[in-house]
């Protein structure tokens, strides 16, 4: 419930807006003077090869760093949002996530479930359901540390769905996923899923900010693609009109080629290094 923010239903207030975003660590310029607009019920994915600033952006957005130009999502400064109301308007996935408490997987779930307006069952309930959307039913219990990587991944995802449930909640504006490399310790089904269901949440009106290494799942469901090279926005626009062979390759410094699955006709991104 956003108790301290007033909310306009006028739809341009419902993006995220980041113009002319700078962030420098020491004398080094990390992410250099990078624009864009998303829109919630879009998956926005963003790609570049490693060092090239995808990270830094994130955090920026997310209010974690300190950057100059604007952040906006639904038409507020996130730099201006108390810690409570930023919880309620998006969750966050980072890159990597440690714990060093000896928690459940219930009870690192349960660091996400911050609806008081939920009874215990519900919030037993809401657990149990984001734990089967991640394939990790029957998990509750399980200490944490003792899972796999891919595992400690699908419980975190599950954290950040319970934090931001409702996509589209009735007395505020579209919620927001920001996911940093979500399937990165993932094997290709569990891939799937997981995109699946983030795609989902942006089918349902929710906006989703993915960092992505996988050029195919990135095919398969971003909207909107953003390529990064060393801290600038090298490209950005419908993934169709971003995910072309020559664009790709200069981006990663490295022969990349599109063509289409004999199988399944869907575009797919292949090495193209004589070999
Ligand atoms: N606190 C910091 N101090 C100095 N340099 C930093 C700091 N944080 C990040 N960097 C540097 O900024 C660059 C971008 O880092 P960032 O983590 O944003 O990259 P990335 O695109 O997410 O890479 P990857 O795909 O490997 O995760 C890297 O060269 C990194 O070493
Ligand atoms: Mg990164």
């Amino acid at each position: 419930m956003l108790q301290h923010m007033t909310f306009s239903s006028d739809a341009s207030v419902c993006e995220l807006h980041v113009n002319r975003v700078t962030v420098q660590m020491g004398k080094t310029t990390i992410v250099s003077n990078l624009s864009f607009d998303a829109k919630a019920g879009e998956f926005l994915a963003i790609i570049g090869p490693s060092g090239s600033g995808k990270t830094t952006l994130l955090r920026a957005m997310t209010g974690e760093l300190v950057c100059s130009g604007d952040v906006f999502l639904a038409g507020q400064d996130v730099r201006g949002l108390s810690p409570e109301i930023q919880a309620e308007m998006r969750g966050v996935l980072p890159q990597a996530s440690q714990i060093s408490f000896p928690l459940n997987v219930a009870e690192v779930i349960g660091l996400g479930l911050i609806d008081r307006r939920h009874n215990k069952n519900a919030r037993t309930r809401r657990l149990a359901e984001a734990l089967s959307k991640v394939g990790l039913s029957g998990f509750e219990g399980r200490n944490y540390q003792d899972l796999s990587g891919g595992e400690q991944q699908r419980v975190q995802l599950a954290r950040v769905l319970c934090q931001v449930w409702e996509p589209v909640p009735i007395d505020g504006p579209p919620r927001w996923l920001f996911l940093d490399e979500p399937v990165s310790s993932l094997d290709i089904k569990h891939q799937y899923q997981i995109m699946q269901l983030a795609a989902e949440y942006a089918a349902r009106g929710g906006g989703v900010v993915a960092v992505m290494h996988d050029l195919n799942l990135t095919l398969t469901f971003a909207d909107k693609v953003l390529v990064m090279q060393k801290g600038q926005r090298l490209a950005f626009g419908a993934t169709e009109e971003v995910m072309r062979s020559d664009l790709l390759s200069k981006a990663y410094d490295f022969p990349l080629s599109l063509t289409r699955c004999a199988v399944a006709g869907a575009p797919i991104v292949v090495p193209f290094n004589g070999r």
